[in-house]
């Protein structure tokens, strides 16, 4: 689930239930206004929500830098007001035992929105059906999605790229369980034209099978490889992510900790030199060890532009839950 209430631009669902799952997808319609206004607020950041007394709440039960602090930026950028607890986990109520939709109730009588990442997948469906009345923003779902990252990653690679028609994009890494790349790939299984999509990655966490089949049937060509050596000459995006260390099981742990110290697919100087030269990195980050420093300053490192794009995409998100966009679109 993304966004509990849809833009105010777009009609009323006819039934909740159904629309869960549509509408955290985005059709292209709804994306390309979320990207018009997110120009918009970029050239000319106003405090639109300064007197509304708005207040948005960060509910985070997994750690967080980037989507914690850029939503909580957007929001006093935007001059709401924000409420936050660091580790849910261990601070709020959940110490106790509370259910995820009581505390979510709760704190949904505060706010006005409410930006939710939970260690589960569906979390933040459930607290939407938990409060109706209140927009939640899903900050990630355990593996599931995190579709707010998905809109920055597509908004970069479309800032960066000029836009997705005809060029090949690899994504690289923890394709089993990076929730970011599992919201991007839907995001970008919509658009027909992209020239190729590479998915990179070693056996043990490739790309699960409901997604391999949503993307393999549309009529995007689609390449799964284990060799980032061959994929990068060839693509103009290289998507790279972290191993998620967090959701290994004992079983498996032993996987991650010999891929964790493999360089195969790590983006090195020596991945850089095979790239095109007008070809983009990016990374949801936080990175450990599969992007390396020494390629930071190239200026196809496109990553730390990526970050700074998250605060305005989450501020276009926020004033088309809370208020007018067409005050923005019409200046
Ligand atoms: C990602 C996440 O939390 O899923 N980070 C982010 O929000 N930018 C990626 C990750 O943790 O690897």
């Amino acid at each position: 689930l993304m966004i509990r209430r849809p833009p105010r631009s777009t009609p009323k669902p006819s039934s909740a239930a159904s629309d869960v799952y549509k509408r955290q997808q985005f059709d292209k319609e709804t994306l390309k206004r979320i990207f018009e206004i997110t120009d918009k607020i970029r050239d000319n950041p106003i405090p639109m929500l300064k007197n509304s007394g708005f207040l948005m709440s960060t509910l985070f039960y997994e750690p967080s830098t980037r989507t914690r602090f850029s939503f909580e930026a957007a929001m006093k950028k935007l001059g709401g007001d924000v409420i936050s607890t660091e580790s849910a986990t261990n601070f709020s109520s959940a110490a106790k035992g509370e259910r995820l939709e009581d505390s979510v109730r709760t704190v949904a009588a505060y706010s006005d929105v409410i930006v939710l990442r939970h260690s589960q997948e569906g979390a933040a469906e459930a607290a939407a059906l938990a409060c109706p009345d209140t927009p939640i923003i899903n900050a990630g779902d355990g593996e599931g999605q995190h579709p707010t990252q998905a809109l920055i990653d597509l908004y970069t690679i479309r800032r960066e790229c000029g836009g997705v028609n005809g060029k090949s994009i690899a994504l690289v890494g923890d394709l089993a369980h990076s929730r970011t790349i599992h919201s991007l790939l839907y995001l970008l299984a919509q658009y027909k034209d992209i020239g190729h999509l590479y998915l990179v990655s070693p056996e043990f966490v490739k790309l699960k099978r409901e997604l391999l089949l949503h993307v393999a049937e549309k009529d995007i060509p689609l390449t799964i490889s284990a060799d980032l050596k061959e994929v990068a000459p060839k693509v103009d995006v290289i998507y790279q992510t972290r191993l998620q260390k967090e959701r290994f099981d004992q079983n498996d742990f032993a996987m991650y900790q010999k891929y964790h110290r493999q360089a195969d697919y790590r983006i090195d100087a020596d991945i850089l030199k095979l790239m095109k030269p007008d070809a983009r990195i990016l990374h949801p980050l936080p990175r450990v060890n599969e992007l390396l420093p020494e390629v930071d300053n190239d200026p196809r490192a496109a990553y730390f532009r990526q970050v700074e794009n998250g605060l305005y995409i989450r501020m276009a998100l926020l004033v088309m839950l809370l208020s007018d966009t067409d005050f923005i679109l019409n200046q």
